[in-house]
């Protein structure tokens, strides 16, 4: 058995998780994430977004990415790249940057293509977290600048840096239907009409236990009719206000299997990525008695409900 067994089992699917090269000195740890029967990818939780991969402008440092890019390949694991351009994490010359707008469209290509030429032969999260909650824009350096238009130009850079590479907007609160998610249709299809390069959602699907969207199949349906895959690219299923004790991991249990069998109904839903697997790790905050546990597995690495949920869901 095996979450990614499972995965594989079912259909086409795959099973990953995030991670951060840190948490590997835990043998425990890393003997369940080498594991291919739990994980058949990765992506590097932080690594390879914009302050590590370029911390000064031009200046392309790889090192720590490539260390997750080399487990993944002696490891025969799919990787997922993460992410291109993103509002967070950014080293200070971008955000406190003053450029005009063909300054910044130079900045936004240039590190698109480096980037995605670097890791080349992967699928890209080449934008992040673009949209507001109620489906306009999100006010940041890029879109302030260079209005929506620094999406067209991340995604041709990413075109153009590797051919092959399948290319990704990533978001959360896009589960369900509803504003956002219509939003990011609209962007797909006019992004589509435009002739720029698109091949997938990315749904990250960090979620709260009893407050999974019941329109999940429906709304990925709804992306995948565009013409584009999906993916669950960071999904964690947190406890809030209820109780760690077995009546919430149960309900935990089910939520992971709703989402999971979602994503398996949906033909062209390609894989599933935990964000991290185990509560030891997780960016999730947990405060006891009954708040965060997010992981399939707990801190001590006993395998919980969620887990069985997982395997269920396929
Ligand atoms: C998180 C990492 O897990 C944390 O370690 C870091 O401090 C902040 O970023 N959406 C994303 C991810 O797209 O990149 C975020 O990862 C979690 C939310």
């Amino acid at each position: 058995k095996g979450l990614n067994l499972a995965a594989k089992a079912a259909k086409k699917l795959y099973l990953g998780t995030a991670t951060n090269s840190e948490e590997w000195n835990d043998t425990t740890y890393y003997s369940i994430l080498e594991d291919n029967a739990e994980f058949g990818q990765i992506t590097a939780a932080n690594v390879m977004k914009w302050f590590d991969t370029e911390p000064e402008p031009g200046v392309f440092t790889f090192q720590d990415g490539d260390v997750i890019a080399n487990f993944v390949k002696k490891t025969g694991k799919k990787l997922r790249g993460h992410n291109c351009v993103w509002h967070n994490q950014l080293p200070d010359w971008v955000v406190n940057g003053t450029f005009t707008a063909p300054e910044l469209a130079f900045v936004v290509e240039r590190h698109c293509f480096e980037l995605v030429h670097h890791y080349r032969g992967q699928v890209w999260d080449v934008i992040n977290e673009s949209l507001n909650d109620d489906g306009t824009f999100r006010s940041d350096i890029f879109f302030d600048t260079l209005n929506s238009t620094y999406i067209p130009i991340a995604l041709r850079a990413a075109r153009r840096a590797d051919p092959h590479a399948k290319l990704y907007i990533n978001d959360y609160n896009i589960e369900g239907t509803g504003a956002k998610a219509t939003a990011l249709k609209n962007l797909v299809k006019s992004l589509k009409r435009q002739g720029v390069p698109i091949d997938g959602v990315g749904i990250q699907s960090h979620l709260t236990v009893g407050q999974v969207p019941t329109t999940l199949r429906q709304n990925m349906e709804e992306f995948v009719a565009l013409g584009i895959e999906v993916a669950i690219t960071e999904l964690d299923i947190r406890l809030l206000n209820t109780t760690a004790n077995e009546e919430g991991l149960a309900r935990q249990k089910a939520d992971y299997e709703t989402v999971i069998s979602a994503c398996n109904a949906v033909e062209k839903c390609v894989g599933v990525t935990l964000w991290d697997f185990t509560d030891k790790f997780s960016w999730i905050p947990t405060t006891p008695p009954n708040e965060g546990y997010p992981c399939p597995w707990d801190e001590n690495y006993v395998k919980k409900p969620a887990y069985e949920g997982i395997i269920q869901g396929f």
